[in-house]
């Protein structure tokens, strides 16, 4: 029987909660499809900062390069804000990230059908089903430039740079030319060309890249456009393909108009398939331990893991079928709403309703 080696990192918060969940659904979607899953558990974040003193130990790097693919929960939480900047749980997330090569970030936004309601943009601005992906460029850019912090004339100052190789530039727009191609074939570059020359070179390339590509439909967009383009009409993207910053602060608002944070997964891709699987939400450390989280963003990750990293496409789709029954009948508190049909139950209920439904 075929047999995968997944890494598990738990994380902080509601991480362990919720991949307990994810691993439930990975274990019976397994048996269902004939296959084998061996789990390697490994610290990252504020957990190994606990237990190691940093919070992305060696062992845990080992543990993930000797996997197909790496399952997430989350970092981070207000007992380790005291940490130096250096020290501090996020910086275990972009050092594994850069330790792994996953310069690709493939972050879907998209309205599951039943939870149209949750979505704060009126049902016209949103139009028909809202299904757009954002590819964040992970690996560089101001996230992984110089920095530093001094004083002169008796001032404060701080600085970051960014800075983007041209190769960094084409294997992301390549992941999404890609990704244009196998979706709606429209891909929307987004840069501040008018005022950086990161930008203008990222532009630049796009342009040269889109000569290989006729069949997607190319267009630039300034990220402040973009910003406003997302809750004015979101209809209008198919896959938006930006820098590390700028993904980062628009998938986080791209996820907002799905209504549902808890929801959504995401993807980190380097070269030759390997990923890192984690859903888009933090750590929510206020709901830590109360059996309350959503767990259906780190189930859909798994699904996500099957699909891109073990061609397990057939396995995938069942737990997105599972996790669409599942919402007709059950909800977690932050999708629930009076009258919605649905019963209210917590993050191991809705593990176990949607470990029931793989078939
Ligand atoms: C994300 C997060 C991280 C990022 C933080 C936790 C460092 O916001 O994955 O979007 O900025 O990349
Ligand atoms: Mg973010």
């Amino acid at each position: 029987m075929k047999t995968y080696r997944i890494a598990v990192l738990r994380g902080d918060g509601i991480g362990p909660e919720i991949v307990n969940e994810a691993v439930k659904v990975l274990e019976k979607t397994a048996a269902v499809c004939g296959f084998e899953v061996t789990l390697t558990p490994a610290l990252l974040g504020g957990a190994a900062i606990d237990e190691t003193g940093v919070p992305l130990p060696e062992e845990t790097i080992a543990v993930c390069k000797a996997s197909d693919a790496v399952l997430l929960g989350a970092v981070g939480g207000p007992q380790w804000d005291s940490q130096p900047g250096s020290n501090r749980p996020e910086k275990g997330l972009l050092g594994i990230r850069k330790a792994l090569g996953l310069y690709a970030n493939l972050r879907p936004a998209v309205i599951f059908g039943p939870l149209r309601a949750a979505s704060p943009l009126k049902s016209e601005i949103i139009g028909g089903d809202l299904d757009l992906l954002v590819v964040r460029e992970l690996t560089g850019g101001i996230y992984f430039g110089e920095r530093s912090t001094g004083t002169e004339n008796g001032e404060r100052f701080a600085w970051d740079t960014e800075r983007y190789a041209e190769h960094e530039i084409r294997r992301i727009v390549q992941t999404a030319f890609e990704m244009a191609e196998k979706r709606r074939g429209r891909l929307t570059s987004v840069d501040k060309a008018n005022v950086l020359d990161t930008s203008r070179l990222w532009r630049s390339i796009v342009d040269e890249m889109a000569k290989d590509h006729p069949t997607v439909m190319v267009n630039h967009m300034y990220v402040d456009n973009c910003a406003m383009q997302l809750v004015r009409n979101p209809g209008q993207f198919d896959v938006i393909v930006t820098s590390n910053l700028f993904g980062d602060i628009l998938s986080d608002e791209a996820s907002m108009i799905s209504g549902s944070i808890g929801m959504l997964a995401s993807a980190s891709l380097g070269d030759s398939g390997f990923g890192l699987y984690e859903p888009i939400h933090g750590s929510a450390p206020d709901i830590a331990g109360q059996n309350k989280a959503n767990p259906l963003a780190t189930i859909l990750s798994v699904a996500m893991l099957l699909r891109y990293s073990l061609n397990e496409a057939a396995a995938a789709d069942r737990i997105e079928q599972a996790v669409a029954k599942a919402l007709a009948q059950a909800r977690t508190a932050d999708i629930y709403t009076e009258g919605c049909g649905a019963k209210l139950v917590t993050c191991t209920e809705m593990g176990d309703i949607v470990t029931a439904l793989i078939e």
